[in-house]
């Protein structure tokens, strides 16, 4: 079993950076997305663009971040990455979560507002998403020691406790 685990790591990683690669590809696209529901541009348009940012996001994005977060949480455990730059990645991963939500609650309240929305500017939310992307692979492509930010014991040490599966060695 632990041989098995041991052998499918590359195949998590390459699966965890195909996930991440159409989430945050999404993250990128829906905002340009939302930025096109523009009345104006005639009813049968609209319904093609609004529906095609729904399906995007229902069906495809929020699926892959979900899965990006899943074979992450495997790849810790795999990898036994217990270190203070993976930490500091989770909290760009918040990050990128929390635009996630906003870009639904986004399309929520276009769809609602139909004929009287107004949805945001692309220009600022993209430039802001830039920031944890680029912060989240600087840090696990670098993977720098950062040991001036202090680890309290209980992230950094073993607690004593035994995982319910096996755990490979490196
Ligand atoms: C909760 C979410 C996530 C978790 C728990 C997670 C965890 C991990 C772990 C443990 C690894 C293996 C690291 C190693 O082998 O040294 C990894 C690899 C990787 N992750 Fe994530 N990750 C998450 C989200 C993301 C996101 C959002 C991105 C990019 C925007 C990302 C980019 C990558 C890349 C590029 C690799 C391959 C690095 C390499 O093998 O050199 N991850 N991730």
């Amino acid at each position: 079993m632990t041989v098995l685990l041991t052998g499918l790591i590359p195949h998590f990683k390459a699966f965890h950076v195909a996930m991440l690669l159409v989430w945050c590809g999404g993250l990128f696209a829906l905002p340009l997305m939302l930025a096109r529901h523009d009345p104006a541009i005639g009813q049968a348009d609209y319904t093609r663009i609004r529906s095609a940012t729904h399906y995007a996001y229902t069906y495809f994005i929020t699926p892959a971040a979900v899965l990006a977060i899943a074979s992450g949480t495997a790849l810790i455990f795999l990898r036994e990455v217990f270190v203070t730059w993976m930490f500091a990645k989770l909290v760009f991963v918040a990050g990128l979560v929390t635009f996630h939500v906003w870009v639904g609650y986004v399309l929520v309240a276009v769809a609602e507002r139909e004929g009287r929305h107004n949805a945001p500017r692309p220009g600022l939310p993209l430039t802001l998403l830039l920031v944890p992307v680029i912060a989240i692979l600087f840090l696990v492509l670098v993977k720098p020691e950062l040991l001036e930010i202090p680890v309290p014991g209980w992230l950094s040490e073993p607690r004593g406790n035994q995982l319910p599966f096996d755990v490979p060695r490196r």
